[in-house]
């Protein structure tokens, strides 16, 4: 059986009491939701908004804790609300299922088994909303080939949205003097999740494949996309914002860098922000999906900025032109941008 979450949304001040208020989402199904009560941010004149709406729920910053240690019970969750948070994913009862456990769960058909099987999820995910009275996320694995697939099922099964990734499951090495792999337990391991830095271009393009497959078959304005994996920076968080996701989750990187850790991201995001003169996260969410393409078509597009440079002779125009001299330049005349 998959586990289940409880996204505890933050407003706008640090007091950390819950409201429990009736929502009625934007499909139409009454929901009751644990909100604490929203107002604004105190946000400085001028100042990007990095506030968020997500089925119905309204964050005063898109970056939710994930699921993990750092929302662990009341208390790191009160912290975490204190810090700045916008939301938490806790080990409680409700909203985000993860589909995606790799920790023992897939040896007992739960977790990570459930997110592998498009007929068990359909089927998960349609007694959960059917019961579900607050919006429901599912979370995806990685581990599978196509998350799209996963994806578009717990949507179609009722879900209001997806979150990815889960954690990579991996062997973190082989200990050269014992010849016992790592991690160690009692002399010996399981391959296990791995997260933080190294797997967030993995989770980027993840997320990617999901947010391309959504716009192009779901009504973006009545579900989410929430991504994570790897994040300690308000770049790594913008990356996720470009390619479609509405909030960012943190997991590892509350744990290396404590609560503290979303002053920061809040600031870079807008810094970032400024830079380019967006206001709302609306104003870039999805703004990068535009420029990804199949490879057929870069290598046309290749082809065809090839013919372009031998007209003007400019650049490597073909592979029998590699001299080794200058293979730098040569390397770099095959990408434009
Ligand atoms: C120690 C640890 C415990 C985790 N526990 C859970 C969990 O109980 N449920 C869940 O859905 N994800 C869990 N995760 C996965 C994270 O929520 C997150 O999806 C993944 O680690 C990638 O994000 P990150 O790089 O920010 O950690 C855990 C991750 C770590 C490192």
């Amino acid at each position: 059986m998959a586990s289940l979450s409880l996204t505890q949304i933050r407003g706008s001040n640090s007091v950390t009491e819950f409201t429990r208020l009736r929502l009625k989402t934007q499909r139409g199904r009454s929901k009751i939701g644990f909100l604490k009560v929203v107002g604004s941010q105190g946000q400085n004149q001028g100042e990007p908004d990095l506030s968020v709406t997500v089925n119905g729920l309204h964050m005063p910053n898109p970056f939710v804790i994930g699921s993990g240690p750092p929302g662990t019970n009341y208390t790191v969750m009160k912290r975490a609300f204190d810090e700045g948070w916008g939301a938490v994913i806790a080990k409680t009862d409700a909203l985000e299922i993860n589909f995606s456990c790799p920790h023992g769960m897939p040896e007992r058909k739960m977790g990570a088994a459930v997110g592998q099987d498009c007929a068990l999820l359909e089927e998960v995910c349609g007694w959960i909303n059917a019961k579900a009275t607050v919006p429901v996320w599912a979370k995806m694995t990685p581990n599978i080939t196509d998350i799209t697939q996963p994806a578009r099922v717990s949507l179609k099964s009722g879900c209001e949205g997806v979150a990815a990734i889960n954690t990579i499951m991996s062997v973190m090495g082989i200990n050269l003097k014992t010849l016992r792999p790592e991690p160690c337990v009692e002399g010996y391991s399981t391959p296990g999740g791995y997260s933080s830095k190294a797997v967030h271009p993995i989770a980027l393009g993840k997320v990617m494949s999901i947010a391309k497959m959504m716009k192009s078959e779901f009504d973006l304005e009545q579900y989410s996309l929430s991504g994570i994996g790897g994040v300690e920076t308000g770049s790594d968080a913008a990356e996720f914002i470009l390619v479609g996701a509405n909030t960012v989750q943190v997991c590892t990187g509350v744990m290396m860098h404590g609560y503290g850790l979303v002053k920061k991201l809040c600031d870079e995001l807008k810094d970032f922000m400024k830079m380019h003169n967006f206001s709302s996260i609306e104003d870039f969410r999805g703004a990068s999906l535009e420029y990804f393409t199949t490879h057929m078509d870069l290598v046309r597009r290749q082809q065809e900025a090839i013919q372009q440079r031998k007209a003007i002779k400019k650049g490597l125009q073909s592979d029998k032109d590699w001299t080794g001299d200058g293979f730098v330049k040569e390397t770099e005349s095959m990408v434009s941008n």
